[in-house]
């Protein structure tokens, strides 16, 4: 299978903050924006995969900073590394300032989705080459991440997360 950039499945997503997505400070829901971060995901992941995709995890969501009503928010989603059937999807969230038109990043977040055929079983998908240095640094690092959720998921054994426990014999 051809390899792909993660430029290729850039995903931006631009919506408003609308009264109905607050909570009471008027800020955006932390659930809306899960859910607007998922769609980002998903269309970069059939993107690079070409296949029907499913959220397999929610790897790392920071709530950095609050979103106030009335609010410009851009999602830019790209894969960051695939692996067999299971992609790594990178997102960083920008709100746009209404008077200088400038964009302030206010949170980041990396979800796992995972290529499946029309009954559900994962399928191969094609790799993914990193061009920019940030690219390249979250490519690196994604393979821990991906040990680190297969733990906690109780899909993996502690002692098989090589890249974890170079982590922390390194540091
Ligand atoms: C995601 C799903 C397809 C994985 O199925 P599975 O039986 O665990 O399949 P496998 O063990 O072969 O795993 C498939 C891939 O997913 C990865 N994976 C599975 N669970 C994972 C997790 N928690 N974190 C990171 N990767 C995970 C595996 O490492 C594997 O990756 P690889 O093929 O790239 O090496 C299956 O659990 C599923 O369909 N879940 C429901 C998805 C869904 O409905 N999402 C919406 C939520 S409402």
């Amino acid at each position: 299978m051809q390899a792909r950039t993660p430029e290729d499945s850039k995903t931006t997503l631009t919506d408003l903050v609308l009264p109905s997505e607050t909570n009471p400070l008027n800020n955006l829901f932390g659930g809306e924006l899960l859910a607007r971060m998922d769609r980002a995901a998903s269309i970069a992941a059939r993107r690079h995969s070409r296949r029907i995709v499913v959220t397999a995890s929610v790897n790392h969501v920071a709530f950095n900073k609050a979103v106030p009503l009335g609010s410009v928010v851009t999602v830019e989603a790209k894969v960051s590394r695939a692996f067999k059937s299971s992609m790594e999807i990178y997102m960083d969230v920008w709100v746009e300032d209404r008077e200088s038109g400038e964009r302030s990043k206010a949170n980041e977040a990396i979800y796992t989705f995972v290529a499946v055929d029309e009954t559900g079983t994962p399928v191969a998908i094609p790799p993914l080459e990193p061009e920019t240095e940030l690219e390249k640094k979250r490519y690196e690092a994604a393979l821990r991440r991906k040990q680190l959720s297969l733990v906690l998921a109780g899909k993996m054994k502690p002692s098989e997360a090589t890249e974890l426990k170079a982590l922390f014999v390194n540091s």
